[in-house]
């Protein structure tokens, strides 16, 4: 397995302009709603990145035509061949469940793995289970496999018991086919929910309260063909605003949606970080002194558990302690281990972790055991004097497109090494 090598003085300043690519949250819903139609969905604004390229295996297993051109795919699925999402792909992925939902709607039968363990706790799918259930699907459990089956999906009025990304996006796509009417309560408000929605809606869907609590969905008898930007990565996005504090340099972030990325800006102006925003532009410029403050992750708007990893790296470096609260996903602070190897205070405890800065951080080599881990130990070692290595950095892959190339254009030595 490839690592990345970076090699700091410790005082690097981070220096000129990153172009931010698509979400990689938002198109893995896309691609798994063209399964709702034998018509073509057109996606642009692809993210390259190794989710992307295991669920298009995933389409083709399922009986999907694609074809990528630089940042822009086609998909059609004319006839549905298999309803199976095999353990290798779920497990490689668990965002491969999203195929869930719109099989079932489309063709009446879908048979995926159950997820089984992930890095970042445990990541039930219940209510995707629980939602499909009520819509009229009989579901069994069998050999680690979901079989879900309908004659045809029956509207429900569905409250999610919490709020569920994945869950939202896969409940929605079915209802589009469902016949009657849907209420989905509770539903998760993330940007990304709002996208795959928008797309839904061009494919001839009809969705009332995109983007609110409680959307109403009034089922119809077939979909068709779209074409759809997909938004940009406000994860990445945030990854970079944290690269320039972080290393107080000055970064400017074109092609970004600085309205998705709200709670972020706060809590690095809080910091003492500048940031400047201008249609799709930010400006990031570090400040000489970073304050300490503490964060709870929530759901959308609130501040996404995808930056509380990068945001850790950065309170390292503030001058006092913070306390960071993890309520999205248990037992995600895979990180903390690493940044300890890197010289950080950090305690960890339950849902908490102190951070006490400002403590110098020093090269030395880590492993990260999921996306937004990696992410923030490379941070970490832009800052870090001497030399990092990031092992397995195919879980960085999974998620950042071209990262050390966009680094690299910031003035960071960073390369990617043979193991
Ligand atoms: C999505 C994102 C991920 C992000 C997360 C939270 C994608 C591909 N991934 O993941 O990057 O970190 O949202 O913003 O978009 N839960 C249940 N039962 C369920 C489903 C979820 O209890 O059936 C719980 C989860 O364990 C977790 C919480 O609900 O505690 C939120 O998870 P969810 O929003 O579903 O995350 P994902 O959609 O998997």
């Amino acid at each position: 397995m490839e690592r990345i090598r970076i090699r700091s003085g410790g005082e690097l300043r981070l220096k000129g302009r990153v172009k931010i690519s698509g979400s990689k949250n938002a198109v893995l819903p896309a691609i798994a709603a063209s399964l709702l139609t034998r018509e073509k969905i057109k996606l642009h604004n692809v993210p390259l990145v190794k989710d992307v390229h295991t669920i298009l295996t995933l389409m083709n297993g399922l009986g999907a035509e694609y074809g990528l051109r630089r940042n822009s795919l086609t998909l059609q699925a004319e006839k549905i061949l298999s309803a199976e999402a095999s353990y290798e792909l779920v497990r490689a992925m668990r965002a491969s469940i999203l195929v869930l939902g719109p099989m079932l709607a489309r063709s009446g039968k879908a048979v995926v793995a159950l997820p089984g363990g992930c890095a970042i706790g445990t990541r039930p799918i219940d209510l995707h289970m629980s939602g499909l259930q009520k819509l009229g699907a009989s579901l069994t459990l069998e050999h680690g496999y979901i079989t879900a089956a309908a004659t045809r999906l029956q509207g429900a009025d569905i409250t999610f018991e919490k709020k569920t990304v994945g869950g939202t996006e896969n409940i929605v796509m079915a209802a589009c086919l469902a016949r009657g009417e849907t209420v989905l309560r509770n539903c998760a408000r993330e940007p990304e929910v709002e996208s795959l929605c928008r797309l839904l809606v061009k494919m001839g869907g009809r969705i009332d309260g995109i983007g609110e609590e409680v959307m109403r969905i009034r089922g119809v008898e077939e979909l068709g063909g779209a074409s759809h930007d997909i938004i940009p990565d406000r994860i990445e996005a945030g990854t970079f605003l944290v690269a320039g504090a972080l290393s107080r340099g000055r970064i400017d972030l074109v092609d970004a949606e600085p309205g998705h990325l709200s709670t972020v800006i706060e809590r690095l102006r809080f910091s003492g970080t500048r940031v400047e925003v201008k249609s799709n532009r930010i400006r990031v410029t570090g400040g000489d002194h970073i304050l300490p403050q503490d964060i709870t992750t929530s759901p959308y708007p609130g501040f996404p558990t995808d930056m509380q990893a990068q945001f850790m790296v950065l309170l390292t470096q503030a001058g006092g302690a913070s306390i960071i609260t993890e309520t999205i996903f248990e037992r995600r602070f895979s990180h903390v281990n690493e940044l300890l190897r890197l010289g950080a205070n950090i305690e960890v405890s339950g849902d908490k972790a102190t951070v006490r800065g400002r403590t110098p951080l020093s090269g030395a080599e880590v492993m990260a055991t999921d996306l937004r881990a990696s992410a923030s130990l490379v941070l970490a070692g832009l800052v870090a004097s001497g030399e990092t290595i990031v092992n397995d950095v195919e879980h960085l892959d999974r998620g950042y497109e071209n990262i050390e190339e966009k680094l690299r254009g910031l003035g960071a030595d960073i390369e990617r090494i043979p193991a």
